[in-house]
């Protein structure tokens, strides 16, 4: 029988800090007008809401949700809209937030999607990045952490809709 353990890798107040960096370089970046900030539902909820307050600057925010993964650790490799967002993004400056950028598979895709609705800029803030894993190109201008090649839950990311209200990102280990 085998069990599952917790492990912090990156705590609350590391996590915290790194995005009021993140907040501060991208209200620098952006020029003037609001910053269309597009979570991927539901693993980003939390990452929003703590990039947008750490954003000194207008924000507007949108959910788009998409599927990949399933129940699983690794990824099916299928990708699909399941909301799209409520309004519309022509011209502004969107920045998609994002918890985790694994394969690459989901912001390649969604990259794609969003550029043929003629935002002004379109840019990825990821707050964790797996770069061993990726077998699909994605350029992202913000990141926080870069994670080794590790399952992790926390702070939004779950495994099986579990573990997403933990306050650290914690590594899920297999033991016994
Ligand atoms: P990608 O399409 O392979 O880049 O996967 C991105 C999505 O997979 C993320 O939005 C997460 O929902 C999920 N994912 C990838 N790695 C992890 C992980 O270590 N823990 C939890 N979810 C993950
Ligand atoms: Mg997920």
């Amino acid at each position: 029988m085998t069990t599952t353990g917790l492990r912090v890798l990156i705590p609350e107040e590391r996590i915290q800090a790194r995005i009021r960096e993140l907040g501060a370089e991208i209200a620098r970046d952006y020029p003037e007008g609001p910053i269309f900030l597009v979570a991927i539902l539901k693993g980003a909820c939390f990452f929003l809401a703590d990039l947008a307050r750490a954003i000194d600057r207008p924000v507007r925010i949108d959910f788009i949700g998409i599927s990949s993964y399933g129940c699983a650790k690794s990824s099916s490799g299928e990708v699909k809209l399941t909301k799209d967002l409520d309004s519309s993004i022509e011209g502004a400056d969107v920045l998609i937030v994002e918890d985790i950028i694994d394969t690459g598979v989901t912001l390649n895709y969604l990259l794609h999607v969003l550029e043929q609705r003629n935002p002004r800029s379109l840019r990825v803030a990821a707050l964790l990045d797996k770069p061993s894993r990726r077998i699909r190109p994605v350029d992202a201008a913000y990141v926080g952490f870069e994670i080794p090649d590790q399952f992790v839950v926390g702070y939004g990311l779950d495994y099986a809709e579990q573990y997403r209200n933990l306050r650290d990102i914690c590594v899920l280990e297999e033991t016994g």
